[in-house]
């Protein structure tokens, strides 16, 4: 498990950290010389040069051009690309430069939002009941963590093996979302005046968010592996896995016990602030999420032999220890039944997000007939980016990003 205390490894390439893949299928590549070492750091900055002789990439790019090297869109490959990665145009997939722009239109920053009345209802001692507070403390000791698990994922892990730049841009985009997230949860700490060391340790010492966390990193650790690179089937397989696990399990499923407790205390005019935080995380979220979605059909289109029954039957096999880790959560969160809410609720719930995502990445439905028994959460995901649920106030970046020169 990642903890505050890690070093940062050096990228250096001769000298690569030694690092366990603990992957339940992970592959690590073998024998790899120094030279295979160099290729996969070098894939990850610009596949086109290293396909080519050495001789080639360093002398041919004169003044009148390898014209025959420029690239055509038609050429780009989610995964595996041969295309030079630094050049963003000509555009092949459009969604991911759409959810960028998105992505950018909707830019907030956690101290935008008044956290003043969260904490006079936090100190008053009748402000709260018991339950509502070990909520709310359970929840933000999940998410203080996990979007650095997140964004670790993303930079550390799968942006290397992504060769479409406009997928790499907007990884980047949710990568500093992610920074985003993690200062919003740091910022409703430091605001209710909570043990800092009790929530940012919670991922440690609380058994059903550590059982969360340990189902989600062996697959940051096995893109993080330097010594992982795909190209082979069972390669692409767990780079496939790693990514409908973190858009689907995660972004789209670990999450939405946690959003819907907040966003239901913020319905009955409790913790308003952090209910309005968790909602601009939330239309973040829902993005990331769809645009995973997007990746992992590009990916399957793209590289249909992936797909096979004995893989869609490990993703199912993921599916569902994810609902079944999520219903432990929302019971350890809520051991009673609190703010209208208990777990049981719950676990209809997770069953129908679960077929939702199913059926995104073209899966059967796991669960029969499961309905949303939070229709409200629908509207929330909705979210319009001019006019917040609560109304409090409007946040307009678009008309006010024009620079003056005078
Ligand atoms: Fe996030
Ligand atoms: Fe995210």
């Amino acid at each position: 498990m990642l903890s505050w205390d890690d070093e940062v490894q050096p990228a250096s390439p001769a000298a690569p950290a030694p690092r366990p893949v603990s992957a339940p299928s992970a592959a690590p590549v073998s024998g790899m010389d120094l030279q295979a070492r160099l290729q996969t750091q070098e894939v990850a900055l610009n596949p086109a040069l290293v396909s080519k002789p050495v001789a080639a990439t360093a002398h041919a790019a004169t003044a009148t051009g390898d014209v025959a090297r420029r690239v055509n869109a038609a050429d780009k490959r989610i995964i595996n690309g041969t295309t030079d990665v630094n050049q963003l145009v000509p555009f092949k997939y459009k969604w991911a430069w759409d959810k960028y722009l998105a992505g950018c239109a909707n830019h907030w920053m956690p101290q935008e939002i008044n956290m003043q009345r969260d904490i006079e209802l936090w100190k008053d001692p009748n402000g709260l009941t018991e339950d509502e507070r070990r909520l709310v403390k359970r929840n933000l000791g999940f998410f203080v963590t996990a979007d650095s698990l997140a964004a670790n994922n993303i930079v550390l892990g799968t942006y290397r093996h992504i060769t479409a730049p406009e997928c790499r841009q907007y990884l980047l985009r949710q990568a500093f979302e992610e920074a985003i997230h993690t200062h919003a949860y740091q910022y409703i700490v430091e605001s209710l005046g909570l043990d800092e060391a009790e929530i940012f340790n919670a991922y440690n010492e609380v058994e059903s968010i550590r059982d969360k966390d340990q189902f989600l990193i062996p697959f940051i650790d096995v893109l993080t592996n330097p010594e992982f690179k795909t190209g082979t089937t069972e390669a692409d397989q767990t780079l496939l896995k790693s990514v409908i696990v973190f858009a689907c399990l995660m972004e789209g499923l670990f999450f939405y016990v946690g959003f819907t407790q907040i966003l239901a205390l913020g319905r009955q005019n409790k913790m308003m602030g952090a209910a309005e935080q968790y909602q601009y995380i939330l239309r973040d979220e829902s993005m990331h999420c769809n645009f995973g979605i997007d990746l992992i059909n590009t990916i399957k289109m793209e590289n249909p032999h992936l797909w096979t029954p004995a893989f869609r039957d490990e993703i199912k096999s993921l599916f569902l220890r994810a609902v079944e880790l999520e219903y432990r959560y929302a019971e350890d969160t809520m051991p009673r039944g609190v703010l209208g809410l208990n777990a049981p609720m719950f676990k209809g719930y997770l069953r129908f997000i679960a077929n939702r995502r199913a059926q995104q990445i073209g899966l059967e439905t796991l669960f029969p007939q499961e309905e949303n028994p939070f229709p409200w959460m629908s509207e929330m995901i909705d979210l319009k980016k001019e006019r917040n649920f609560f109304e409090t106030r409007v946040i307009e970046y678009q008309t006010g990003g024009a620079l003056n020169w005078e």
